[in-house]
């Protein structure tokens, strides 16, 4: 799917999002929605808003999980992505806080791969993601599995990589400042979604979109494992897609 420009790319992911939250209300079941950060579906994120308050579109029979998180990280710094869901999607719908699921952990005490495999858990006894929105990382990660994370991978502990880094710079200041490590849903539980929408805008992903999509299929670009597979829209504006 191609879409002109970043405007129209963006409501039809949120349309696509709306529509199977919709379908599953009247079906009387949860949309378990797999969700993502970033600077790309903060536009989706406005749009399912602006439906909310204005169609009456109803988040309570919503399930969500996201990708990913930095760690450590507080959940009330502004870099974290517990922080960025707040503030850009789930503050303004009526989604239950309880149905709110982010790979977040804090302290020390925790087990975390105690912890990863609960998230897991919790995602399979929802019966898997309906949807998984993605967006793309500049080495083609998705979520924060970066380049050599095993396609059979699921949510785990990962080390950041420095081109990751580098592009959270601008959010943390400094390059110290932005954590070495994450949690992160795997390429293997990513995969398991029945349907997965790739949202790329802009010409910075124009390199990295061709290579994801005519590329090798390689663990040298995690996103190039979704070429074959048929429950993946790729939905690009013509920047992201000037190359392919
Ligand atoms: C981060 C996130 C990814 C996201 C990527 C691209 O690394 N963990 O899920 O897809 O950044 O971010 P942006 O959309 O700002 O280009």
């Amino acid at each position: 799917t191609l879409y002109k420009n970043a405007e129209e790319a963006s409501i039809y992911t949120a349309n696509t999002i709306a529509a199977l939250i919709s379908r599953k209300q009247k079906e009387g079941k949860h949309a378990v929605l797999g969700l993502a950060t970033g600077n790309t579906p903060k536009r989706v994120y406005q749009e399912l808003i602006r439906m909310h308050n204005d169609e009456g579109l109803s988040f309570q029979n919503v399930i969500s999980f996201n990708l990913d998180e930095y760690f450590p990280i507080n959940a009330g710094d502004s870099q974290s992505y517990t922080y960025f869901m707040e503030q850009n999607l789930f503050a303004h719908v009526d989604i239950k806080s309880s149905n709110i699921h982010i790979p977040h952990v804090d302290g020390s005490s925790t087990d975390i791969s105690k912890y990863c495999n609960e998230y897991e858990e919790k995602i399979a006894s929802y019966g898997g993601l309906d949807l998984q929105l993605l967006g793309i990382g500049r080495n083609g990660h998705i979520g924060f599995n970066e380049p050599r994370s095993s396609f059979d991978s699921i949510t785990r502990l990962v080390n950041l990589h420095p081109v990751t880094r580098e592009d959270a710079k601008s959010d943390f200041g400094t390059l110290e400042n932005v954590p070495q490590q994450a949690i992160s849903m795997g390429i293997n539980t990513i995969l398991q979604a029945k349907k997965i929408l790739l949202l790329a805008l802009g010409q910075r992903k124009s390199e990295i979109i061709n290579k994801a999509i005519y590329g090798a299929v390689s663990i040298d670009t995690p996103a190039s494992i979704l070429q074959s597979l048929p429950q993946v829209e790729y939905i690009l504006d013509s920047d992201a897609a000037a190359l392919i």
